[in-house]
């Protein structure tokens, strides 16, 4: 199986859009499973920059290009990024996007409900991106949600749209809001339908077909495993699995299919949003990590919240997240720096834990355990080999390795495409 299964291993923003952008270019296809426009991808290639929410990483460089069942889909911020995209001299066709069908939609009304819980939350709020992710999936599960296929047959959305509607009314009254505006919405569905339908297919056939054929697929995993929903930091997660398991409800394929697994691994760790993040470094490491990874969101421009490597979750997230070797990013943010710390356990009232324990109160108490790294004098910034790397850097992965207990497969060293050091071809297997 030559496919390639792109995830983060982390709290999202690892570089994966990067990394597939790097990997597509020897990819038949590229395709998204889950998640929606909350993701953000920084790609660089050349020196221009294209930002990417919805579509999938493999765009830029032409690949064809699937959103699959398992994404929310938000018609309206789709036909804006086309635009954005295309305005950069990308060409976006029906032959090169490929939309599932069966996609749910994530309407205005959704992104209402994101914020007005968000708003009334106070100090327990999430976090989310209030792009609507949560609801959307929610109307999903609740198998009330106007999907693409929907818009072909706008006269039969009557009793649909009723249904989904009486249940936001009740929702909406709760928080003092007015009922949706039904008339508008429809309007609003007529509209955009003649943009989004042209890209509409059943892709489930097209991957049968890829696989068939043996095409390269690369599979493109958006947020991270501490995000998951199930194996996250719940309740400070998304609402998706984002482990590498989901392209299989996500996209319409065997779990097979899924081929090498590669996990996108920051050489440090960040998070934006609320939730337990146990080598937080509040204060000038933090700062310094956040500056010099410009560690701020592609979606909201929120700061991320900036720590040390914790080599626990990661170990976690390879095992749950099914991950068999590791591309680490953002190896050159560290250059420089005198001591380079890294988590190795934790302890919570005098007690070792080798693992996250699952309760937020426990969560909260996690002393993190650390080991400290020598920095390295030099620099790593666009090194391309491991020839270029300075020792005591090349130290510092090992270490890694050992620690997560996996292998790394490719090393990142700067946001540009081909800073890139490839050390074993994922689509090797
Ligand atoms: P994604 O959501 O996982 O695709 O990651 P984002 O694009 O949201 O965030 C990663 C950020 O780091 C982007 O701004 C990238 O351009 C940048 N980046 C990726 N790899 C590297 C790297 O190796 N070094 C540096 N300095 N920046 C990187
Ligand atoms: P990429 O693909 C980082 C976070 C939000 C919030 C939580 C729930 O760029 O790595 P949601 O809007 O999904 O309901 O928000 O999840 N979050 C991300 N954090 N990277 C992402 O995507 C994220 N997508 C969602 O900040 O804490
Ligand atoms: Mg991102």
């Amino acid at each position: 199986m030559a496919n390639v299964t792109v995830i983060g291993a982390q709290w999202g923003d690892e570089g994966k859009g990067k990394i597939v952008d790097w990997l597509a270019r020897r990819a038949d296809m590229v395709v998204r499973f889950q998640g929606g426009h909350n993701a953000g991808h920084t790609l660089v290639v050349e020196g221009e920059t294209y930002k990417l929410s919805l579509l999938p990483s493999g765009i830029v460089t032409g690949t064809p290009s699937v959103i699959g069942n398992g994404v929310v889909l938000d018609p309206w911020a789709l036909k804006s990024e086309v635009e954005r995209i295309r305005g950069q001299g990308v060409k976006v066709t029906p032959e090169l996007l490929m939309v599932a069908e069966t996609c749910p939609l994530i309407l205005p009304i959704h992104r209402d409900l994101d914020a007005l819980r968000e708003d009334a939350s106070g100090a327990g709020k999430i976090g989310t991106t209030r792009r609507g992710i949560g609801p959307a999936y929610e109307d999903k599960v609740g198998r009330r949600a106007i999907r693409l296929c929907d818009l072909a047959h706008l006269d039969d959305l009557g009793p649909m749209l009723d249904r989904v509607c009486a249940h936001h009314d009740a929702l909406r009254a709760g928080f003092g809001e007015p009922p949706v505006d039904r008339e508008r919405l429809l309007g609003d569905l007529r509209e955009i339908a003649d943009f989004v339908l042209p890209f509409a297919r059943p892709v489930w056939r097209d991957l049968d077909k890829a696989n068939q054929g043996g095409k390269r697929i690369l599979f493109e995993g958006a947020q991270g495993v501490l995000l998951d929903v199930d194996h996250g930091t719940y309740p400070f997660v998304t609402s998706s699995n984002t482990v590498a398991g989901t392209i299989a409800s996500g996209s319409g394929v065997g779990p097979g299919a899924a081929g090498f697994v590669l996990g996108i691994t920051k050489a440090y760790t960040t998070r934006v949003g609320s939730g337990p993040f146990p080598t937080e470094q509040d204060n000038d490491v933090g700062q310094t990590l956040g500056e010099r990874g410009r560690e701020f969101g592609t979606v909201t421009g929120r700061r991320r919240r900036c720590g040390w490597f914790d080599a626990v979750l990661v170990r976690q997230a390879v095992a749950v997240g099914g991950i068999a070797g590791i591309a680490l990013t953002k190896l050159d943010v560290l250059d420089g720096l005198e001591t380079v710390k890294v988590c190795t356990g934790y302890r919570i009232d005098g007690k070792k834990f080798e693992y996250l324990p699952p309760h937020p109160a426990d969560q909260a108490r996690v002393e993190p355990v650390y080991e400290d790294i020598e920095g390295w004098p030099g620099s790593s910034a666009g090194a391309r080999s491991w020839a270029d790397l300075p020792a005591r850097a090349i130290k510092y992965v090992r270490r890694i390795e050992e620690l997560i207990r996996c292998p790394v497969a490719l090393v990142s060293t700067s946001p540009e495409r081909d800073d890139t050091i490839l050390v074993r071809d994922p689509f090797a297997g």
